[in-house]
């Protein structure tokens, strides 16, 4: 069994000055981004390569046809695609990279005839996702009324680039949502049967310094996150980098029709989902590889094995408080559908679950979350 790879090559910069000089960053190159991050940190540096503004295409998490209004005003011949931005940006760079991205359903049905065409470097300005270092890019399929993530290598970037000072202006909203979503991808990541030694080390450091980050939030607000930024960023690359090795599972692929239909935040819809399948997951079989994640978030929370999943919510709720699903406009009837577009769209994920969980199960995890 495969144990562990990473694929691009990681680099790291205290400034954002340092990066463009060591990347020569210019003529050749496109940069997608938005404007409030460009200005403050490139805008002084007077570089020469194109640069296009994810927020002039739409807000909220990408779609199929935001990506592609952005590849219709790529005007240049580009040698290096460059990434700077949340996961959003990240996702829709992985398929700017492609030779023929467009129709972007198109690759999700013709994954064989995929080819990779340009250099592709990706600096993440939230701390989340993990999307630098993993070969999957999400959208949402509007004609599916979903999302979907599409998974080929061909999409892996070239380089990835950690710059903390990026995170400075990083609101709390989209620290606590992005936050606890690479949370999510090293607890699903850990449970995986795709999990190994290797991916576990990185799958469990990184659930150490999130949770004893969001300790130190907990205790003396939500100021106290900014020194810690670069861990968190760091941890979210490790996350990246078990999930993009052992796959997230039905904590994933329940959260994407919610995500999809209600525009929730990729992070909160994850959360939402979160307790209820690893309550589900304790209820069928507490003894295998989740008694260890258990003995260490015991640990980190100072409490009872037995109670660790309340525990754990107590904290994240210090962080994002977390909501009922009608609460975000879901409707009883989606119950039954939701479940049903899980099973249909989602085996990719479904596959790492840590047990199997029949659609009824999803079925009843969704009630008792509503
Ligand atoms: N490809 C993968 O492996 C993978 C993994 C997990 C999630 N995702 C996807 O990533 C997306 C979520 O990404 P995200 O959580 O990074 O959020 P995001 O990219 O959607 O950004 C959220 C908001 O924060 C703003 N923002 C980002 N960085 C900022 C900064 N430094 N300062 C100020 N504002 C900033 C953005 O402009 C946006 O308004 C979802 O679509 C999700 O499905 C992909
Ligand atoms: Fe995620």
């Amino acid at each position: 069994m495969k144990q562990l790879s990473i694929k691009p090559e990681l680099h790291a910069f205290d400034t954002c000055k340092a990066f463009a000089e060591e990347f020569k960053l210019g003529k050749g190159d496109l940069i997608l981004t938005n404007e409030y991050i460009y200005a403050p940190y490139f805008g002084q540096l007077g570089l020469e390569c194109d640069v296009l503004y994810q927020e002039k295409y739409g807000i909220g998490e990408p779609s199929n046809h935001m990506a592609e209004m952005i590849c219709g005003d790529m005007k240049g011949e580009y040698k290096r695609i460059f990434a700077i931005g949340g996961g959003t940006i990240i996702d829709i760079c992985k398929v700017l990279a492609l030779k023929n991205p467009v129709p972007v359903i198109d690759l999700y049905d013709n994954k064989d005839a995929i080819e990779k065409d340009k250099e592709l470097i990706l600096v993440p300005t939230t701390c989340g996702t993990g999307s630098e270092v993993t070969n999957v890019a999400v959208f949402s399929l509007i004609e599916r009324n979903t999302k979907m993530g599409l998974a080929v290598d061909q999409m892996y970037a070239d380089k990835a680039v950690l710059i903390p000072e990026l995170l400075m202006g990083l609101p709390m909203k989209v620290f606590a949502t992005s936050s606890i979503d690479a949370l999510v991808h090293a607890m699903e990541s850990v449970l995986s049967p795709k999990a190994s030694v290797y991916t576990q080390l990185f799958g469990y450091k990184a659930i150490e310094m999130i949770l004893n980050g969001y300790k130190v939030i907990a205790k003396e607000g939500p100021e106290a996150r900014k020194p810690l930024l670069k861990d968190f960023l760091i941890a979210s690359n490790y996350a990246g980098i078990s999930f993009g090795n052992a796959g997230c599972a039905a904590v994933h692929a329940m959260a994407y029709p919610l995500g999809g239909v209600y525009h929730v935040a990729h992070g909160e819809s994850n959360y939402c989902m979160l307790i209820g399948v690893f309550n589900k997951y304790m209820e069928k079989d507490p003894n295998g590889k989740i008694a260890d994640l258990n003995k260490c978030l015991a640990g980190i929370l100072g409490c009872d094995i037995a109670v660790v999943y309340e525990e754990l919510e107590k904290l994240l709720n210090t962080i994002l408080q977390c909501k009922k699903l009608h609460e975000y406009g879901m409707t009883e009837a989606e119950i039954e559908s939701f479940a049903d577009s899980v099973v249909a769209n989602q085996q990719r994920l479904l596959s790492n679950n840590y047990v199997f969980l029949t659609r009824d199960e999803i079925r009843d995890i969704y009630a008792a979350l509503y």
